[in-house]
């Protein structure tokens, strides 16, 4: 059998070792050992981790790389980061979020991601960044899936024009029901604001992925409402909640009856561990909380988890680059999640759990699973985590995109950085 391409030599991230991936027309066509095929273009992995793409489930792609425009957040709260984020949107053109998108989208296929679900904010008349998104989806599209969330920023009864704004959007193609329960007037607007949302895309047959809770306040429940409302209106798999930071502050008694109802409704939970620890707490003296939603207590519950980025260089976070393993990085640290296992499970959090967020098809390294990868440098899925490691080859539909440099200041401790040829991994006009 011929390959387009063939892989030698690779860990897989379930701790199969020495493995050959044989891909055909974009397609996984093979995955075992010792494969001796003609292929178009062979690539000897050198014993390092082959992983399907790192899945980023959370992001603002709409905000991205707005940094300081039109000026800094100061308070480096989430409330300051709303209230500048309303400055930008007036003055933003489409262009210029196409412009700023498209560059992220570049620096995230470098990194790895094939995947993003972004949140668009529609409380904006113009839907300036549903119009621009949209586009960037196609752009993009052959590289890089993007699944968009009409997500009402000021609330979707407390703007004026955010219901008729939402359903335009859907209209347009926005796949996703977003919310904000928490900034909502008041509790009940929040909790009717997740009915409504929710019977929306019910009847649309859409999927829900809130914002939900991102407070530190541990009266706001409304996840409780939104795990109803998924179970009432058969919605089980198809809803998530976002940020859930009130679950850390919440009283044990009322979480130990909370989290069995998320598990029933199927509820997914996505955490995003470097925005959390970065925005939660901020009202706080001593000791300050750090305001990650309870991950072992979640997973432990059976619910999937799955870690987002959030906010790359806009009102809300100055810092980041697109990297899920630094994400994962974060999110093990705040959650302690030290033991191997749960290490391991950290690098699950940026792919498969994240690709079953966004219900991905043909996700994996697998026989007939669809042929993106990413070959990183280092062994397993902790060493990529401990070293956030260099993404050596990018791989898409069985074609190489993008490829990195090997680092030799890696620190991998087993010496493998030379065991793989640098010359191959080098950029083009590399000195
Ligand atoms: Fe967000």
């Amino acid at each position: 059998m011929e390959f387009d391409l063939l892989l030698k030599n690779a860990n897989l991230p379930d701790g199969q070792t020495g493995v050959d991936i044989g891909c055909a027309n974009g397609m996984i066509v093979a995955v075992e050992r010792g494969i001796n095929a003609e292929a178009a273009e062979v690539i000897d992995a050198g014993g390092y981790l082959v992983s399907p793409p790192f899945v980023d489930p959370h992001f603002h792609m709409d905000a991205t790389l707005s940094l300081g425009t039109p000026r800094m957040n100061v308070s480096g709260t989430l409330l300051e980061g709303i209230a500048l984020w309303g400055e930008l949107k007036p003055v933003q053109s489409v262009d210029e979020i196409v412009t700023r998108a498209l560059r992220y989208c570049d620096l995230a296929v470098s990194m790895g991601i094939g995947s993003i679900r972004s949140h668009v904010d529609i409380c904006d008349d113009e839907l300036k960044g549903v119009e621009a998104l949209l586009d960037v989806r196609s752009q993009v599209a052959s590289y890089l899936d993007l699944q968009l969330v009409g997500f009402p920023q000021d609330g979707v009864f407390r703007d004026p024009t955010a219901q008729t704004n939402l359903l335009r959007a859907l209209d347009m193609g926005v796949e996703i029901v977003g919310g904000i329960p928490h900034f909502e007037r008041t509790m009940q607007d929040g909790a009717r604001s997740v009915t409504y949302l929710c019977e929306l895309a019910a009847e649309r047959g859409l999927r829900v992925d809130m914002h939900c809770d991102e407070s530190d306040d541990p009266m706001s429940r409304h996840v409780e409402t939104l795990a109803y409302e998924t179970s009432r209106l058969g919605l089980e798999g198809r809803v998530t909640g976002s940020h859930l930071t009130s679950m850390h502050s919440m009283d044990n008694y009322y979480v130990s009856k909370l989290i069995p109802l998320m598990a029933e409704a199927e509820l997914h939970a996505i955490p995003n561990p470097l925005i959390n620890i970065m925005l939660q707490g901020r009202h706080d003296t001593y000791p300050k909380r750090r305001g990650q939603t309870r991950v072992p207590e979640l997973r432990e519950a059976g619910i999937n988890i799955g870690f987002g980025s959030d906010c790359v260089m806009d009102p809300w976070y100055s810092l980041g680059r697109g990297d899920m393993l630094d994400v994962a990085n974060m999110g093990l640290h705040v959650a302690q999640l030290s033991s191997r296992k749960d290490m391991a499970w950290c690098f699950d959090a940026v792919t498969e759990n994240s690709a079953k967020i966004m219900g991905l098809e043909g996700y994996g390294v697998r026989k007939g699973c669809k042929a993106n990868m990413v070959l990183l440098q280092a062994v397993d899925p902790i060493e990529a985590i401990r070293l956030r490691a260099t993404r050596l080859a990018v791989i898409r539909a069985g074609k190489v995109i993008s490829r990195t440099q090997a680092s030799y200041a890696a620190l991998n401790l087993d010496g493998r950085p030379g065991t793989v040829d640098p010359a191959q991994y080098a950029p083009k006009n590399a000195g």
